[in-house]
C-alpha cells in the first residue's frame, strides 16, 4: 500500500491556540501511524474575505491557489477547528470557500476537494470541547465534495489538556485522537494526490 499523504491545519492563527496544539498532536499521531504528514499554519496563507467582485476584478488570490494545489497533492486532510458561537469560525469557512471557488474555476483545473478524505477535531477550554462546530463543519465539507470520516475528536478543558509532550493527558482524549487518525488513514485513497 502507498503511504497516505495527509495535510493537517488548525483553524486558528491565535498565539497559543489550543487548536494548533491539537493539530500538532494529530500530526504526531498520524506520523506514528506511518502517514506522510504535512502540517501547515493558515497564518502563512492570509486571504481576504471571499468577495465575488474581487474575484471578478483581480482573480482568485495566489494563497487560495497555493492551498488548493496543496490539498490536491494530498490524500487526506485533518482540520482542528475552534468553535465560534456554536459554529464554524470565519477563518475556516473563508479558507474553505476560497478553495471551493478554485475547484469551480475551470481555468485552473485543480481538484482540491473531490475525493479528499477529511477528519475533524475541535479544542475549546469550554465543557463541550467545540463539538457543536463539528456538526456544521462536517456538513460544509461534505457539500464541497470531500468524504468526512465518522470518527472525530473533541478536546474539552483545552487550556490544561495537553502535556509537555504535546499530547492530550486524558486517556479518553488520546483514544479519541487515535481512533480518528486511524479512520482517516483507513478510509483515504492513497495515490489520489499524485
Ligand atoms: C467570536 C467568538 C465566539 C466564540 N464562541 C465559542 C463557542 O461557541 N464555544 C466555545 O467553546 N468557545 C467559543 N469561543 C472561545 C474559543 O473556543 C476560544 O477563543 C478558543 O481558544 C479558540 O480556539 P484557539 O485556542 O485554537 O484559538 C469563542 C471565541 C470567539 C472569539
Amino acid at each position: 500500500m502507498q503511504t497516505p499523504k495527509i495535510l493537517v491545519f488548525a483553524g486558528s492563527i491565535r498565539i497559543g491556540s489550543f487548536n494548533r496544539q491539537l493539530a500538532q498532536a494529530a500530526a504526531k499521531t498520524l506520523a506514528l501511524m506511518e502517514a506522510d504528514v504535512t502540517l501547515i499554519d493558515l497564518a502563512d496563507y492570509p486571504l481576504p474575505l471571499v468577495d465575488e467582485n474581487l474575484r471578478k476584478d483581480e482573480g482568485i488570490p495566489e494563497n487560495a491557489l497555493k492551498l488548493a494545489r496543496l490539498l490536491e497533492a494530498h490524500d487526506a486532510l485533518f482540520i482542528a477547528s475552534p468553535e465560534y458561537n456554536a459554529s464554524i469560525p470565519p477563518l475556516v469557512k473563508n479558507t474553505i470557500d476560497w478553495v471551493s471557488l478554485v475547484d469551480h474555476d475551470r481555468q485552473h483545473r485543480i481538484r482540491a476537494f473531490a475525493g479528499l478524505t477529511v477528519a475533524l477535531g475541535a479544542a475549546s477550554d469550554g465543557r463541550l470541547g467545540g463539538i457543536r462546530c463539528l456538526y456544521h463543519l462536517r456538513a460544509v465539507m461534505m457539500n464541497v465534495g470531500t468524504q468526512v470520516v465518522s470518527e472525530q475528536v473533541s478536546i474539552f478543558g483545552a487550556a490544561s489538556a495537553f502535556g509537555e509532550d504535546g499530547m492530550p493527558t486524558e486517556e479518553r482524549q488520546v483514544a479519541m485522537l487515535d481512533r480518528t487518525c486511524k479512520a482517516l488513514i483507513e478510509y483515504c485513497t492513497p495515490g489520489r494526490g499524485r
